[in-house]
């Protein structure tokens, strides 16, 4: 049976599943009295979808063909290349390592000290001590490997099995911005006000109809 376009619109407006909406349907078409409706927090999917379209413009912008051809690439040079990568690819160059980092930085919501061991007989460019990048004297530092080994093959040997996988498991999938991974807590199912269940059980009710 397919859902009418005015049971889409609904659905989507509410953030419930179509499947939530058809089920309501089935149990509840008719008794508009004693329907609950779960509504589906969806926002963090939103946020993903958001995400990949972004990256999917950007991937398409990055393959249009450059103003000027064969633009030298200065950033290229600055990060210098890695000497002891024993989990990520060893053919990773400078700048690829230091975006990476940049983004692990982000998800775990840390700053790049929170790895790596300040060299105190160098000083950075900002004016405070250098760190010691090929250094493993941090805990933190060992854990992450640990962590990189582990959502590699999350991805490689799970998650890219599932037939059309889109989304890969990344350190902010679980740790959310934060270094310790908190666990879930799921929302409370929300009850909708009498006046928006009859507005939702009138939208299923249309599923009925195929118009
Ligand atoms: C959550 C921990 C973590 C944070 C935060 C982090 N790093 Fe790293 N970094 C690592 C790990 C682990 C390695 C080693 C990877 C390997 O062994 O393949 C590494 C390796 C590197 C290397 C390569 C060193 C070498 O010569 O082998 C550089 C450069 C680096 N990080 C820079 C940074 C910068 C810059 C930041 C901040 C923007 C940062 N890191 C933040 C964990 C971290
Ligand atoms: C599948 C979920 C998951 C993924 C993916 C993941 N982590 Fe974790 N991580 C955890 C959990 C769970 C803990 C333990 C949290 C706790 O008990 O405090 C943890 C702990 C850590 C710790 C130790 C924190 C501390 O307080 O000592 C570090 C560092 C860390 N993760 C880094 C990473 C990095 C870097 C990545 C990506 C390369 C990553 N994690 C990916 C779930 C994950």
């Amino acid at each position: 049976m397919a859902l009418c376009e005015e049971c889409r619109a609904i659905a989507a407006l509410r953030g419930i599943r179509l499947a939530r909406a058809l089920a309501t349907h089935l149990d509840g078409c008719g008794n508009s009295g004693g329907v609950t409706v779960t509504v589906r927090q969806t926002h963090a999917w939103w946020t993903v979808a958001a995400l990949m379209i972004a990256i999917g413009a950007w991937a398409l912008a990055a393959q249009a063909p450059a103003v000027q051809p064969a633009a030298p690439k200065p950033e290229q040079s600055t990060y210098p290349a890695p000497t002891n990568l024993q989990v990520l690819a060893k053919t990773m160059t400078g700048q690829q390592v230091h975006e990476l980092m940049e983004e692990w930085s982000r998800d775990l919501g840390t700053q790049c000290d929170a790895c790596h061991t300040v060299d105190r007989t160098r000083m950075g460019a900002d004016g405070r001590p250098a760190l010691n990048y090929a250094d493993d004297q941090k805990d933190m530092k060992q854990v992450s490997r640990m962590m990189y080994t582990m959502m590699d093959q999350m991805n490689t040997s799970y998650v890219a099995k599932v037939h059309g996988a889109g989304v890969a498991v990344s350190c902010g999938m679980c740790h959310r911005g934060e270094v310790g991974a908190e666990p879930y807590a799921p929302q409370k199912p929300v009850v909708l006000p009498e006046s928006e269940i009859r507005a939702v059980s009138r939208a299923a009710a249309c599923a009925d109809d195929p118009e």
